[in-house]
């Protein structure tokens, strides 16, 4: 029987929503506030119940990040890792087709159209029904072969209280400052964002206030770095990836239970470097999704830069100060989790 979602979903204020609205062009409808955990559009209280009562299966694994903090690099790590490195699939086949975006139904605007091949098969299981209320991406997932991995940015508290026990989570974190400058360029490019002020102001009037999709920051990782030492997770560093992708690959290996040699391991690592999978269309797909309408033409890739540090090039030093005071209020989480602002070799 399904469970009762548990948190009231609160749009923000109305002066809250003219900014937002104002400068993300693709929030018409501006942003819910879901129990003070999470923002995100206000159609995702078409889904809440659903995401919140998925029963996931034994063998799944969960892909669970902030965004722009590694999702993508994880999430064809992890399937490769648990595909038997088909690397052949792997090019072929788009990673969202692979490892689908469990809540991507709340996300896309609800005046636009899934792809059409999307919706067709939806259409096909389930005849007479409406795709949008029943959810395609959902669909997706369950319509996925065992074993599946599946993408998330949605936090612990608003998927099944049941989750740790029932599947494993790759919980991935990055520091803020590059999450921030990341998340700032991706939500210019996503039609479904649009953001078209300044970086300054973004950091200014929406990062700083957590206006912001899938926003506050710091209590999505808070829920993460709790159920770190909980043995179907495994807490991982963006930063920790970039330094030794070997030695992460590792944990991995053991927590998957992939059984993977020394030498599928580099085979792993060479297949998702940062040049591979910015230059292949499965893992990268920006110039399909701009043909398709869904990016915007003109702006940073979806697969970027892929460094530590960037975000000296960004903050000024008042800036700074600002996201400074924003880590202060965020105490003791965000002085806790023992993040790395800059790292000394890359791989
Ligand atoms: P930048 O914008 O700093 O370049 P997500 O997948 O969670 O949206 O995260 C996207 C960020 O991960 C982007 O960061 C992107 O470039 C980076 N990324 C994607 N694939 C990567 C890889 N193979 N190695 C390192 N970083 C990668």
């Amino acid at each position: 029987m399904a469970v009762e979602f548990p948190f009231p979903l609160t749009p923000f204020p109305e002066e809250v929503q003219a900014k937002i609205k104002a400068k993300f062009l693709g929030f018409r409808n501006g942003l819910v506030d879901v129990g003070g955990r999470h923002a995100l559009p206000a159609h995702y209280g078409l889904f809440a119940s659903k995401y919140f009562n998925y029963k996931f299966q034994e063998d799944d694994v969960l892909v669970m990040t902030f965004p722009r903090s590694g999702t993508t690099w994880t999430q064809e790590v992890v399937w490769t890792m648990r595909n038997k490195l088909d690397l052949d699939t792997a090019a072929a086949v788009p990673l969202d087709a692979r490892v689908p975006f469990i809540e991507l139904d709340s996300i896309i605007p609800p005046h636009a159209s899934p792809p059409t091949e999307v919706v067709e098969h939806f259409r096909r299981r389930h005849p007479g029904t409406n795709p949008k209320g029943g959810g395609v991406y959902l669909d997706l997932v369950d319509a996925l072969g065992s074993p599946r991995t599946i993408k998330t940015h949605l936090p612990f508290s608003v998927l099944s209280p049941d989750l740790v026990n029932s599947c494993k989570v790759v919980y991935v974190a990055r520091n803020p400052k590059d999450v921030a400058v990341s998340f700032y360029h991706q939500q210019r490019l996503v039609k479904s964002a649009e953001y078209v002020g300044s970086f300054r102001e973004y950091i200014l009037d929406f990062w700083c206030q957590d206006h912001l999709l899938r926003a506050p920051y710091w209590s999505h990782l808070a829920e993460g770095w709790a159920r770190r030492h909980h043995p179907n997770v495994l807490f991982l560093f963006y930063e920790d990836m970039k330094e030794d992708f070997l030695r992460e690959l590792g944990r991995l290996n053991s927590f998957l239970e992939t059984g993977l040699t020394e030498s599928q391991l580099l085979a792993v690592a060479h297949h998702a470097s940062f040049s591979g999978m910015k230059s292949r269309g499965a893992t990268n797909p920006t110039a399909a999704l701009q043909e398709a309408g869904n990016f915007k033409k003109g702006e940073a890739d979806f697969i970027r830069k892929g460094i530590t540090g960037d975000w000296t090039n960004f903050f000024t030093p008042d800036l700074e100060e600002k996201f400074e005071e924003w880590m202060e209020k965020w105490q003791p989480t965000s002085r806790e989790i023992p993040f790395k602002y800059h790292i000394e070799k890359e791989m």
